[in-house]
């Protein structure tokens, strides 16, 4: 069964008719679902995308009805009796090249139906991906004129967001019936050895995952996606911004945490943790709060 059962077959405001919605979850699903985002995948390995995005929070998100994930197959668009998608370089070179028609075809078989979607390339020669580029996509779920990274938004104080603007975003959406603020992002996976240069002029954004070169967009299209779609308000249980916060930021990675049992092989739990003393634990977990490497 496809993973787009939430949001799309439910609709966005018929979440009282649905069989699929227990009453208890109702409110919670008709208070997020006007944020949803939905990520449109051009790939020819679908295969190698789909699992994962059926499985753990991606699923429950799409169950939630705040995410979506649909995919375009690149060879239905490919050129002739092979339905070719590259093709060698001009100028001599190893490997293939991703030509433009099938591309283009793809992208704009997907934006004839929604023409505010965006286009994200990953590719070795991209921005470099962090957290706080996953939390603009987040937060700017929505149609807008201009999008994450662009100069001249709609940041609150012209600053980056933070995980507070991404929840009260999300909670002047809910208060407003009028505003919608679903998003539709198109990522485009090459495969390999490259892309022909036009490609860019119908690209929005172009993600680096690190400076190491994939064999294509796949992997880096579900890091992007998974890093995007846990920030969405709901898509991690957190209804409130002190449970978000504490997912999203990866404040609780940053000390020393442990679970039972108290001792493992003689390697026991700091006693301080074990004291209920809240203002000593707080200080022991700052003291030990270490920097990313
Ligand atoms: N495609 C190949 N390598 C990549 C990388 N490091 N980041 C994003 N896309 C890629």
């Amino acid at each position: 069964m496809c993973p787009r059962v939430g949001a799309h077959q439910r609709g966005r405001d018929d979440f009282k008719s649905s069989l699929f919605v227990s009453p208890g979850e109702l409110t919670g699903e008709m208070w997020y679902n006007k944020n949803m985002i939905k990520f449109t995948i051009i790939t020819l390995f679908k295969e190698a995308l789909e699992p994962y995005l059926k499985t753990s929070m991606m699923w429950k998100a799409t169950e939630k009805g705040l995410a979506e994930f649909d995919f375009v197959d690149l060879r239905e668009f490919g050129l002739g009796p092979h339905k070719s998608v590259d093709d060698t370089p001009y100028g001599g070179g190893d490997g293939m090249l991703l030509r433009c028609e099938p591309v283009f075809a793809a992208i704009e078989s997907v934006k004839a139906k929604d023409p505010d979607a965006k286009v994200i390339l990953p590719t070795p020669v991209g921005k470099i991906w962090n957290q706080e580029m996953a939390r603009e996509f987040a937060f700017y779920s929505g149609p807008r004129p201009s999008g994450p990274f662009a100069s001249g938004n709609s940041l609150p104080k012209g600053r980056a967001p933070r995980v507070d603007d991404v929840i009260s975003r999300a909670a002047a959406i809910r208060n407003n019936p009028s505003q919608n603020a679903n998003s539709h992002y198109i990522i485009l996976c090459p495969h390999y050895e490259g892309y022909d240069e036009r490609i860019l002029s119908i690209v929005d954004y172009k993600i680096s995952l690190g400076k190491y070169v994939l064999t294509g967009g796949e992997l880096p299209a579900l890091i992007i996606i998974d890093s995007v779609v846990r920030l969405i308000p709901g898509v991690l249980g957190g209804e409130t911004s002190a449970e978000i916060e504490s997912f999203s930021e990866g404040d609780n990675l940053e000390y020393p945490q442990y679970t039972k049992p108290y001792d493992f092989r003689g390697m026991t739990v700091p006693d301080i943790l074990l004291s209920g003393n809240h203002g000593e634990i707080a200080k022991w977990r700052k003291d030990h709060s270490g920097k990313a490497l």
